[in-house]
């Protein structure tokens, strides 16, 4: 009856989930891999979208009208933008604005033209809930059993923290502080960079369809960012994925 459609960007921010999937069939469309199954008795379907705006719109766009799901989860990493968001730490996304959007002078600079709107809102209540399921993921010192003491501590991370906010999405892998110090000076309220959520945002939004966007923070979207990534979604995203759709559902 009802379907939620759970999408990644890539492998590493889904194979956690799809391996966890039972009943599992697989159908390919577009040049992508659909997973279908069940977690816990919620019907689901895992696909990975590749990176980049066109690429998740398209691949949400298939989720709807080809499997139907009456949800959208978005879940990956992202790159801290705002001072208090750390390595490890989780956003779910309040809203989000495409920070490449420009049509100045035409509309004003990240509207989006013709549809009147600079942010798209995640469904509220789904949003909350998954804070606190999150929270308790972080609460029970749950993390030390999910995640290896040289791998905490790699990362400094320490005690992990939930944030609820704005979220940036564009086409670009911020690796500068320049891009971070741009960004932060343009949209001083965004908590963390990414390239997917916005754009399924909209897509979610024209189909009027609920969704919400959960990231762990890989790196400071600062010129450390590439090696922090890399090896974060190499070793830890993977758990963090599992953990917070298990405890989902
Ligand atoms: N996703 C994870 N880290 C990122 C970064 N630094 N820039 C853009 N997207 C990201």
């Amino acid at each position: 009856t009802n379907t939620i459609g759970i999408l990644g960007a890539i492998p590493q921010e889904v194979n956690g989930i799809i391996t966890q999937l039972r009943d599992k069939t697989e159908r390919k469309i577009g040049n992508r891999t659909y997973y279908e199954g069940y977690i816990n008795n919620q019907k689901v379907v895992i696909v990975y979208s590749r990176i980049g705006k066109v690429a998740a719109a398209a691949t949400v766009a298939t989720l709807l009208l080809e499997f139907k799901v009456d949800r959208i989860a978005f879940i990956g990493v992202a790159g801290g933008i705002h001072p208090n968001v750390k390595v490890g730490d989780v956003v779910v996304a309040k809203d989000l604005v495409q920070y490449d959007m420009d049509a100045s002078p035409l509309r004003p600079k990240f509207e989006i033209p013709l549809l009147g709107k600079t942010y798209f809102d995640t469904d509220t209540h789904w949003s909350k809930e998954t804070c606190k399921h999150i929270e308790n993921m972080f609460g029970l010192e749950n993390l030390h059993q999910l995640i290896t003491p040289s791998e905490l501590a790699k990362f400094n991370i320490t005690k992990p923290t939930v944030h609820y906010g704005t979220i940036a999405s564009g086409d670009q892998f911020f690796s500068t502080s320049e891009q971070k110090n741009n960004l932060q000076s343009q949209l001083p309220e965004v908590l963390c960079v990414e390239m997917e959520g916005a754009a399924v945002a909209q897509v979610c939004f024209e189909f009027g369809v609920p969704f919400i966007v959960i990231r762990t923070i890989s790196d400071n979207a600062n010129e450390e960012a590439s090696f922090s990534f890399q090896s974060f979604v190499e070793e830890v995203s993977l758990v963090y994925g599992q953990e917070i759709i298990n405890k989902m559902f």
